[in-house]
């Protein structure tokens, strides 16, 4: 689809670079708003594209969240989100702690009333908000040390291994002894990674035309929003 992008983010941090990427993406200038998705009056019917990735597993509640999106759609419309299924995230060999280490994952964001693996729940409240679920497209990455799957998850638990360590049943002694296991794997050449699978859920809003990328109709209605 061709047209500018309109977007929704929170943080000074990433807004300032999602405008940097937009200013020079070629689809003309977009409306930009810098606050909770929640909180952003967003236009009625506009979108045929909604786009988000890696939002929806901080939210409280998705169900709100996805209603505010599906209004934006035109009837015909698209609404993207690739999040988690944590559950496949492996670290072979398989550390003693690792059982703990996926629980206290997992209670960190329910901590924040929110759901680490909110990615497949999306189906059931597509349906829910009155979408229909077009594909489900999952990735797994897998990967040795040094690799980029490897290097992108181990930099994850770096960040976070501190604030894992005060989310039961991990402690600050199983952190470290967890820390140790995952910094030995990756000096082993056999070891393996595999990574939280990120599924990609597409669902339409139903009604109207459908809007095909590269046909006269798409370019015509040539708006989206993306939230990053
Ligand atoms: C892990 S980052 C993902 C960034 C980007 N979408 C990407 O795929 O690389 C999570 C993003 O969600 C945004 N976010 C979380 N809750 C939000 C909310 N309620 N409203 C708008 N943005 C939110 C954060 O500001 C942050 O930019």
């Amino acid at each position: 689809m061709r047209g500018p992008i309109d977007a929704v983010e929170r943080s000074a941090a990433f807004a300032a670079r999602l405008r940097a990427l937009c200013a020079r993406d070629g689809l003309g200038r977009g409306r930009f708003w810098e606050s909770d998705l929640l909180a952003a009056r967003l236009p009625r019917a506009e979108y045929d594209l909604v786009f988000a990735r890696w939002v929806f597993l901080f939210l409280p509640d998705p169900v709100a969240h996805l209603r505010k999106l599906v209004a934006t759609l035109k009837s015909g419309g698209l609404l993207a989100i690739e999040d988690y299924h944590r559950e496949t995230w492996a670290l072979v060999p398989r550390p003693p702690e690792w059982a703990d280490f996926l629980a206290a994952d997992h209670a960190f964001f329910a901590s924040q009333g929110a759901d680490a693996s909110v990615g497949s729940r999306l189906p059931e409240m597509y349906r829910r908000v009155g979408l229909k679920v077009v594909e489900v497209v999952p990735t797994v990455k897998v990967g040795g040390p040094g690799s980029p799957v490897w290097r992108w998850v181990t930099t994850y638990f770096l960040s976070v291994a501190d604030r894992y360590a005060q989310c039961a049943p991990l402690t600050v002694e199983s952190t470290a002894r967890l820390r140790r296991s995952w910094l030995a794997a990756g000096r082993r050449p056999a070891s393996v990674m595999i990574a939280p699978a990120v599924l990609d859920v597409v669902g339409r809003k139903p009604g109207g035309g459908r809007a095909r990328p590269g046909t006269r109709r798409a370019r015509k209605r040539s708006s989206g929003v993306r939230l990053r």
